[in-house]
């Protein structure tokens, strides 16, 4: 989600962005997704060309995390959804950022405190937690963490306002906040239908795309979320709330470790076409 983050962040707040991932090609691929979604915002009248353009010039791509955080004032972070990844990150980001500067994760699943603890600053800690695609969906879930100050809601509204969303407090950080801790379940009882032979995924997506009016259906939706997304907050369920209604299906299981984790790695319960797709092929 990180590169529809940043898009956003240059494109309707006008702030200059740092885009950090790991890799090389990963910083590669999160642009080629922000060109595609420009173009489209151009090709159907949104932006001009200028605009997008000028958004662009405002996104700085790098995979040095000292450069991307040092001077910054707000830090968004979207890594993986793994707790032990992101602990070690907080650690890293914490000795380089300015000790005012307002650290909001993306995470949905994983503890605000937990994060705020790993950092020398843990008022400056907050959930910020976009919905895919975030060039399009309206919402951002406002998380804190047991000791996220009140200034830190308000520096991270002011944000939400300049990027045109809508916002919603959780004033606990419970697993899975409000969305998701609705939506996961859900998704996972859609692959226990279809690992149970009661329906294939086709069937599932159109019953609940056209019986519940969803845009998409729970298993093609799985695929744009991430399945191995879906995996990691089904096993921070599990291990937050101890309740084995939370258990993530057999099938979600076994598809992560065939690496077929739905557009990300073009083929999960759908083949997924160019990067950027909000469709699968065929
Ligand atoms: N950038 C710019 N424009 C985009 C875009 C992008 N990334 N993706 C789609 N669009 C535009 C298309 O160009 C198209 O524009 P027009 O209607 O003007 O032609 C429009 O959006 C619709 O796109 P499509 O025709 O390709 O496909 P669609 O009608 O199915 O819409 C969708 C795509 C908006 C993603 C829609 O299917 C949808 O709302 N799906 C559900 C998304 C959802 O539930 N997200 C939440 C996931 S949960 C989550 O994110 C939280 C978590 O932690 C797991």
């Amino acid at each position: 989600m990180g590169h529809g983050i940043a898009q956003v962040s240059a494109q309707v707040a006008g702030y200059e962005v740092s885009l950090l991932d790991v890799k090389q090609e990963l910083v590669e691929r999160g642009l080629a997704m922000i060109r595609e979604s420009l173009a489209r915002f151009v090709a159907k009248g949104a932006l001009s060309q200028a605009e997008a353009d000028s958004a662009l010039s405002r996104i700085h791509p790098t995979t040095d995390l000292a450069e991307a955080v040092g001077g910054s004032q707000l830090v968004i972070e979207a890594a993986t959804e793994d707790p032990g990844l992101k602990l070690d990150l907080y650690r890293r980001v914490s000795d380089r950022i300015a000790p005012d500067s307002t650290f909001a994760s993306n995470t949905s699943s994983i503890s605000i405190t937990l994060l705020g603890s790993a950092t020398g600053h843990p008022e400056n800690v907050v959930g910020m937690h976009f919905f895919n695609p975030p060039q399009l969906m309206p919402l951002i879930e406002i998380i804190r963490g047991a000791k996220t100050s009140d200034a830190t809601v308000a520096v991270v509204r002011g944000v939400a306002a300049a990027m045109k969303k809508e916002t919603v407090l959780c004033k606990k950080d419970s697993p899975g906040i409000i969305v998701n801790r609705i939506l996961v379940p859900a998704l996972n009882e859609a692959t226990l239908l279809v690992d149970e032979g009661v329906a294939d995924p086709e069937d599932v997506d159109k019953a609940i795309a056209l019986g519940l009016n969803w845009p998409m259906g729970p298993l093609k939706l799985l695929d744009y979320v991430g399945l191995d997304t879906a995996l990691n907050i089904s096993e921070v369920f599990m291990a937050e709330f101890q309740d084995g209604k939370y258990r993530p299906s057999p099938l979600i299981k076994r598809m992560v470790r065939a690496g077929l984790l739905g557009r990300k790695s073009g083929k999960g319960f759908y083949e997924w076409g160019s990067p950027g797709s909000t469709r699968p092929r065929g």
